[in-house]
């Protein structure tokens, strides 16, 4: 899953003495008070910093990619400022309520693509069950039951639906047949 979604680009603050982490505000600018550039980005003492403790202390399960950019300031300990490439997996959180207004038109949004795409002409029953991610917007990934218009024929199919609401965005990753009834 995780290879289908953009890498995100984050900031993180680590402080190895109090193991306190602020992360994925959108990267600052500039140095101030004491900060000192991280010469070797590669160092994997850094890379560890990056992510693991943050996954450790916030129960994330980013997956770094690349560190981008960082700063150290020598405290009581070290803090590291970083600005990161991260993947997001894993992660998946059940839909409460199916129900929810959202989820249907995420799920019809998938239908109505995939008939764009693929040429076929389904409609949707319902929604079986979803998932949802949080990456850069809100990954969905629903299990609906749609009815082939041409031939009647009920299926079970998952589809994986992308969206960024602030953008207006949506696009979906995937559709998949699970089993027909
Ligand atoms: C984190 O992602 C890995 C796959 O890379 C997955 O096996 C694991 O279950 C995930 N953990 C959580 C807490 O989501
Ligand atoms: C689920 O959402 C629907 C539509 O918004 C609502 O009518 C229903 O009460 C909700 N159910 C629960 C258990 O929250
Ligand atoms: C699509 O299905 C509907 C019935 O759901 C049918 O009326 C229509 O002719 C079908 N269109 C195509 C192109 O198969």
């Amino acid at each position: 899953m995780g290879s289908l979604l953009p890498p995100l680009l984050c900031s993180l603050l680590v402080s190895t003495l109090f193991g306190t982490s602020h992360a994925l505000d959108p990267p600052r600018k500039g140095l101030d008070g004491g900060w000192t550039a991280i010469e070797d980005l590669k160092d994997p003492h850094v890379r560890e910093i990056a992510v693991s403790k943050h996954n450790k202390l916030e129960k994330t399960n980013l997956t770094l990619r690349k560190v981008e950019g960082g700063e150290s300031q020598m405290v009581a300990g070290m803090n590291y400022r970083l600005v990161l490439e991260v993947l997001t997996v894993g992660g998946w959180t059940p839909i409460k309520n199916i129900s929810d207004p959202d989820v249907g038109e995420i799920a019809e949004f998938a239908v109505a693509e995939h008939n764009h795409e693929a040429s076929t002409n389904l409609t949707l029953c319902k929604v079986v069950k979803g998932d949802t991610q949080e990456v850069a917007g809100i990954n969905y990934k629903l299990v609906l039951e749609a009815k082939d218009g041409g031939v009647g024929v009920v299926s079970e199919y998952e589809a994986v639906v992308w969206e960024k609401t602030w953008e207006h965005f949506r696009k979906l990753t995937s559709f998949e047949l699970l089993e027909t009834h």
